[in-house]
């Protein structure tokens, strides 16, 4: 079986070679992103598998289902970007990985946290300039702050448990709480408690007509001032403009984003040399308080081992008619 693999990254390489291997599965790079224009692509290509930026909507599928593709396997567990109404109607079958590992996007969602406290991004650079003042510099204790954790599946609960550890108080809000974050001590919470009395906000739950600018004007003003908001779930959780204009107000003491709303035109490529034409991105990158990763939470060895051995797995198991069902995308979740 051959497998079409958009969006294909050179650090994925071994581990998409090697899981191929073990599965008796061809691979096919791309390293153009999935879109209407390069569906043909996959021509004949049973399977094909897509990354967060790529453009799975309604045009793409058909395009693909026109050259014969059954399935879509995600390269990772969000599946906001993909229309899976279309999908049903064209008879393909969307597969993720569920979940591969939480410890990295939580341990990076803490990584921004203790930089953005401790200003570890300014203090870099003025030591590379000599400047050895440490003024402007200040930070806080995490231990005894309140934080607050929004969707604790399984990288909200590992979050929990890393700001547990440093002794904050851990507040979480969740449609279905996690029997593993209340036996830790976890208080579950309504929105408008956690936006009142966290001192950090973490967001961990998925991006869905529900959570679409979930933290926006109202949200934001609600909240106290000087919190730290820090999100690697989905950049439209946050409405990037409210968010800005609270920054300049000067009501947010701090930002911490892996992700971004518009961030398809902009992550995983070079625009080094490049005009970057979205203002809104280029004034929320003039904040000194606030500090920006290309969608990179994920990152680690252990997490690209385990999406490609999951993903490759997911497509053996479609070819052997044995797809483990948990790894099905249902299209009722997005109403969840
Ligand atoms: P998960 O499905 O295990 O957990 C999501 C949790 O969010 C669930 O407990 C769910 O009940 C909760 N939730 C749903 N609606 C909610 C709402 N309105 N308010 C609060 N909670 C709500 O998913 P997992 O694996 O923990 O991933 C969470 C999200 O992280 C993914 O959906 C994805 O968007 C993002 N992600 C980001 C990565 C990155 O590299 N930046 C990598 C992997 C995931």
């Amino acid at each position: 079986m051959r497998i079409a693999i958009f969006s294909f990254r050179k650090y994925e390489q071994p581990f998409l070679e090697a899981a191929a291997r073990s599965h008796g599965i061809e691979l096919l790079p791309i390293e153009a992103p999935l879109s209407p224009v390069t569906a043909p692509l996959a021509r004949d290509c049973t399977a094909v598998s897509v990354f967060v930026g790529d453009d799975a909507s309604a045009p793409s599928l058909e395009a693909l289902a026109a050259g014969g593709t059954r399935l879509v396997a995600l390269r990772c567990s969000g599946f906001n970007h993909v229309d899976l109404a279309a999908a049903e109607r064209l008879g393909i079958t969307v597969v993720r990985v569920p979940a591969y590992s939480p410890h990295a996007v939580a341990e990076h969602a803490v990584a921004l946290m203790l930089a953005l406290n401790r200003k570890v991004h300014r203090a870099f650079n003025r030591v590379r300039e000599q400047d050895f003042s440490l003024d402007g510099l200040m930070g806080f204790d995490m231990h005894g702050k309140t934080a607050g954790i929004v969707g604790t599946g399984e990288i909200g609960a590992v979050a929990c448990q890393i700001l547990a550890g440093f002794g904050c108080r851990v507040i979480a809000h969740d449609p279905r709480p996690n029997p593993r974050c209340a036996a830790i001590g976890v208080r579950y919470v309504e929105l408008p408690e956690l936006f009142r009395d966290s001192d950090i906000i973490s967001l961990h739950c998925p991006l869905t007509p529900a959570t679409h600018h979930l933290i926006g004007a109202d949200a934001l003003a609600a909240m106290r001032p000087g919190v730290m908001i820090v999100n690697t779930s989905r950049g439209g959780v946050i409405d990037t403009r409210a968010l800005i204009r609270a920054l300049k107000d000067g009501r947010i003491g701090s930002v911490g984003l892996d992700v971004y709303e518009e961030e398809g035109d902009l992550f995983f490529r070079d625009l080094s040399e490049s005009v970057i034409r979205d203002d809104v991105f280029v004034r929320l990158m003039t904040f000194p308080n606030v500090l920006i990763t290309a969608h990179q939470a994920f990152l680690t060895r252990e997490a690209l081992t385990a999406i490609a051995q999951t993903t490759m797995g997911n497509v053996a198991g479609f070819r052997d008619r044995r797809v483990p069902p948990a790894h099905i995308v249902d299209t009722r979740l997005i109403a969840r």
